[in-house]
């Protein structure tokens, strides 16, 4: 259906890909892995027109074709479906979905026509939704299928996804799979990215494995196992279990982190009630959760986003409700924000000035009034190379890592000034096995040095991995709390729904 040969794309001081050829055959699901940089995003953006290659050729249904842009390649039947959504909140779903894709004056369209086509093609797909719905009220998995309707509507005939299940929750990672299932049974063709390997492999028809740019291969999905991918995309072989060591001296001191009844309102919606809480040292206490169950506003005023109206935060003993969040990290609290294009990094800004982010005015960097370029350089180095941030060099914009890689770079900031307590939330979202072990690793480490973790993951695995203790929060209260040995993916799960019903 859709064929790369000998596609090589280079970025100053990087070749992104490096003379790939695979082909994707028509009516199947293909999964593309790799690990973080490989070069899968690229590859994707060039098969959608957003990127010309350097060299090599693309082929659609055994012809050459030169893609002059994203709305050639939609013409061809082409489309993408982005990982950052752009949908305009204050439209409805028809409206957003026949956007842009009328040329000039034809805007002025015939809505009623474009909303009975949407009804038929979400109908069509079984894609569940409502053409008159505004977006702003819809589920992250609901605007993902706004998304791909918009795809669908412009006649796309190969649809590709960018690591579609990272915002996702686990059902709304079944609802995809069931759509993308439809899709391939009406003929469409499906490319998709994702780290999880489990996933992969419950959905693709064949797998192609990328590393640094190049392919490695491309398996049959009922001969592929995750170890054996796992190995393909790092080159050796990856550990899936890591050892837990015993807990620091937990009992040593008195709680690095205390919430004391901490409500949050907004209008008249309560959207953290109550919360109680202590992370001790050489602990990781866990926060699981569905997503938008209040994870996001406990963030925000356990860091200094954000002030509750009733209830109290105490730090390393002392009342911290109303220190700002510079108050907070210099009294040693590391934050490993979600959003990270909107929190943590400057994405204009080179990797070595955001490195220092937050911490620039630290006596280490100065001297006088003046910067010590060097000292920064050597420690961002270091830094780099630790968590193997993969980057040309420290002075290239942020922007231009892959997502993985500006992951990456979060952490090596937030973990190498020797915090206290961190505030961890998703740290491993869009990472690759080789990296998430390398960060699970980490926070263990910390966690035997008597540093206290506290974790916010919509990832059970993630939890039942690391956790000592696990509160379930369910629309804004902790409905529960349990120790490590009492919890399981099953008890969690049904806590997290439970909860959320009876209020
Ligand atoms: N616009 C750009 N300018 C410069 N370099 C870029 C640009 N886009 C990507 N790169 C570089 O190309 C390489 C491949 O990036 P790409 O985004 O394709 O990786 P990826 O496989 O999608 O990784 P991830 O799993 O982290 O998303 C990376 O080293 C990245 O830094
Ligand atoms: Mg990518």
């Amino acid at each position: 259906m859709i064929e790369a040969v000998g596609i090589t794309k280079r970025f100053p001081g990087l070749i992104a890909n490096d003379r790939i050829s695979f082909a994707v055959r028509p009516g199947e699901i293909h999964a593309i892995v790799g690990e973080n940089g490989a070069g899968k995003s690229t590859l994707m953006k060039i098969l959608a027109g957003l990127y010309e290659p350097d060299e090599g050729e693309i082929r659609l249904r055994g012809q050459p074709v030169r893609l002059r842009g994203p709305r050639h390649a939609a013409q061809l039947g082409i489309g993408m479906v982005h990982q950052h959504f752009m949908l305009i909140p204050r439209f409805t779903v028809t409206e957003n979905v026949v956007l842009g894709s009328e040329p000039g004056s034809a805007a002025r369209l015939d809505l009623v026509a474009a909303r009975a086509r949407v009804r038929e093609l979400a109908q069509r797909y079984h894609l569940d939704i409502d053409p008159d719905a505004p977006v702003a009220r819809l589920s992250v998995g609901q605007q993902q299928r706004v998304e791909i309707l918009k795809v669908l509507y412009r006649g796309a005939e190969v649809l590709i996804l960018d690591e579609p299940t990272a915002v996702l929750v686990p059902q709304e990672v079944e609802e995809l799979f069931h759509h993308l299932r439809e899709l391939r049974k009406q003929g469409k063709t499906v490319l998709f990215i994702s780290h999880k390997l489990d996933e992969v492999l419950a959905i693709a028809d064949r797998i192609t494995v990328l590393r640094r740019g190049r392919v490695v291969g491309t398996l049959e999905a009922r001969e592929a196992t995750k170890p054996r991918l796992a190995e393909m995309m790092v080159g050796r072989p990856v550990l899936f279990d890591l050892e837990k060591p015993p807990a620091g001296d937990a009992a040593e001191g008195g709680p690095l982190l205390e919430l004391a009844d901490v409500t949050c309102r907004e209008g008249t919606r309560t959207v953290l009630e109550r919360v109680s809480l202590s992370v001790r040292p050489g602990e990781i206490y866990a926060i699981a959760g569905v997503e938008g169950n209040g994870q996001a506003e406990l963030v925000q005023v356990i860091t200094g986003l954000r002030v509750p109206d009733e209830g109290h935060i105490r730090l390393l003993g002392a009342d911290a409700t109303r220190w700002s969040v510079e108050r907070r990290r210099a009294a040693g609290m590391a934050v490993i924000h979600e959003d990270r294009h909107r929190q943590a990094l400057v994405l204009p800004m080179s990797i070595w000035e955001n490195a220092l982010l937050g911490r620039h005015r630290h006596r280490r960097w100065r001297r006088g009034p003046f910067f010590r370029p060097a000292t920064i350089r050597s420690h961002v180095a270091r830094e780099v190379a630790r968590y193997d941030v993969r980057t040309p060099s420290l002075d290239v914009p942020v922007a231009s890592l892959s997502g993985g890689n500006q992951q990456k770079l979060v952490l090596a900031r937030e973990l190498s000034q020797a915090p206290r307590i961190i505030v961890a939330a998703q740290p491993t979202r869009g990472l690759d096995v080789g990296a998430i072990e390398f960060v699970w690793g980490q926070l263990l480490e910390a966690r035997a040095r008597g540093l206290g973790v506290l974790l916010i993951s919509a990832d059970l695995e993630e939890i039942l991995a690391l956790a000592d203790r696990i509160g379930v929060i369910a629309r804004g209260r902790l409905v529960g709390e349990l120790a490590r040995s009492e919890a399981t993916a099953e008890v969690l799960g049904r806590m997290m729904l439970a909860g959320g019903e009876a209020s």
